[in-house]
Parts: structure tokens; C-alpha cells; sequence
């Protein structure tokens, strides 16, 4: 059985075009699954062995591409994707008190998505912006020099919908 909402004719037109768009060659396959997965916010069992098929790749390839990269994920993600980085710079400057409060607040565990889809909370090693630290992003905007009260601000706005301000990184 299919694992996410789309049916098979409606995957496979839309793989059919995001390999057309990029051509079917091995040097294309990272953009492919980027696509597919900015789609799907995730990389569905079908869809990959649909790119296999129209790449005449093998399955094992595909997979050891989408396994390698952190930003690929195989698990259904929330519609809200909400990142904590907890590398050296951001964890001196308290990110794990940031973790446990988006932990509460959003009833999951960093690495979970909530039941109803709507957020995935994720920890990773370092986000590049060490000097913003603790450093999150909310859908990829970037919120730098975090606090508690500031994460009800994100969440509020992610809640709300509204696009952060760039100026929110400051
Ligand atoms: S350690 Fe957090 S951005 Fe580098």
C-alpha cells in the first residue's frame, strides 16, 4: 500500500517531470530527490523506486544517496519543520534548554513528528551560523541568539503562519 496521499498515476506523472526537468543522469539524482522531496516533504518508498526505474539506476543507489545526505529524509515529516542546532557554540550558550522547551511545547521528542503532521522538532551537530548561537530554524528561517520567550514568538508566528522576518536572526 502506498504511504502517502498521492496515487500512483499522480506520482508517476509527477516523477516523470521532475526527471525531465533535469534529465535522466546520474549527476542529476541529488536535485531529482530534492524535488521529490520539497513535493512530498519526504522521499516515499514509491517515489524512489519510480526514479530508479526512469533513471535506470539501481535501488540500492538511489537509497545510498538518500541515506548519505542528512537532509534527505525517508519518514514523513511535519508540515513545519522546526531544526535546533546543538553543536559546540549553540550548546555552551544553552540550545539544550531550547530543545527541552520546543519538546514541551510541541508534545514531541527532538527526532519525532507530531501526530497530526503539522511539526517535526530535529537537533543537528551545526547549522554554519555559529555566532547567532543558540541557533534555530522554523521552516528555514533562521532565528539566532535564542531564548525562551523568543520561542513562543516563533511559535506563534509558525502557528500563525505569518513569514518570520528576516530581521528575527538579529
Ligand atoms: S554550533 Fe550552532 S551554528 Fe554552529
Amino acid at each position: 500500500m502506498s504511504d502517502h496521499p498521492e496515487t500512483n498515476f499522480d506520482l508517476e506523472q509527477r516523477i516523470t517531470a521532475i526527471v525531465k526537468e533535469y534529465g535522466a543522469k546520474p549527476s542529476a539524482l541529488i536535485m531529482i530527490l530534492q524535488d521529490i522531496q520539497k513535493h512530498f516533504r519526504y522521499l516515499p518508498k514509491d517515489a524512489m523506486e519510480m526514479v530508479a526505474k526512469k533513471m535506470r539506476l539501481p535501488l540500492a543507489q538511489i537509497y545510498g544517496v538518500a541515506t548519505f545526505y542528512r537532509s534527505f529524509s525517508l519518514e514523513p515529516k511535519g508540515k513545519n519543520h522546526i531544526c535546533v542546532c546543538t553543536g559546540t557554540a549553540c550548546h555552551v550558550r544553552q540550545a539544550n534548554v531550547i530543545v527541552d522547551k520546543l519538546e514541551r511545547d510541541l508534545g514531541i521528542k527532538s527526532g519525532q513528528t507530531s501526530a497530526d503532521q503539522q511539526y517535526s522538532l530535529e537537533s543537528v551537530n551545526c547549522l554554519g551560523a555559529c555566532a547567532l548561537g543558540p541557533l534555530v530554524t522554523a521552516n528555514d528561517v533562521y532565528w539566532g541568539n535564542m531564548t525562551v520567550s523568543k520561542v513562543d514568538k516563533m511559535l506563534a508566528e509558525v502557528r500563525g503562519k505569518k513569514t518570520p522576518r528576516t530581521e528575527e536572526v538579529a
